[in-house]
């Protein structure tokens, strides 16, 4: 069902965790099946300095959110933003359809952050 590298994420996912003194935080739920995704943001110079996720959630959300902190690690914020769920689904060499929305989720968590953080 999965991809390998889908596998390799959520059993050995990357920037799992907290920041403690994070310059942004982003928290999104997905009502339809619960699950909940917080990214937390270290931010210099408008780039992302460091990235960790904490995610309650499926192995594809678990994925996502480890993917998402490597695909946005030391890039502006004008570049992260250009990550979409078609990236992340590309970089996992794919998920099944009905996994798809699990992607949605990273991308969400992140613009939240951003956001915040421009407030
Ligand atoms: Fe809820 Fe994947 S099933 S995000």
């Amino acid at each position: 069902m999965y991809s390998k590298k889908v596998i390799q994420h959520f059993q050995k996912p990357h920037n799992q965790g907290q920041i403690k003194n994070a310059d942004a935080v982003g928290r999104v739920g997905n009502p339809a099946c619960g699950d909940i995704m917080k990214i937390y943001l270290k931010i210099k110079d408008k780039t992302i300095k460091d990235v960790k996720f904490e995610t309650m959630g499926c192995a594809a959300a678990i994925a996502v959110s480890s993917v998402l902190t490597d695909l946005v690690k030391n890039k502006t914020l004008v570049e992260a933003l250009k990550v979409d769920n078609d990236k992340i689904v590309k970089e996992l060499g794919g998920l099944p359809e009905q996994k798809i929305h699990c992607s949605m989720l990273a991308v969400k968590a992140l613009k939240k952050a951003v956001d915040n953080y421009q407030k």
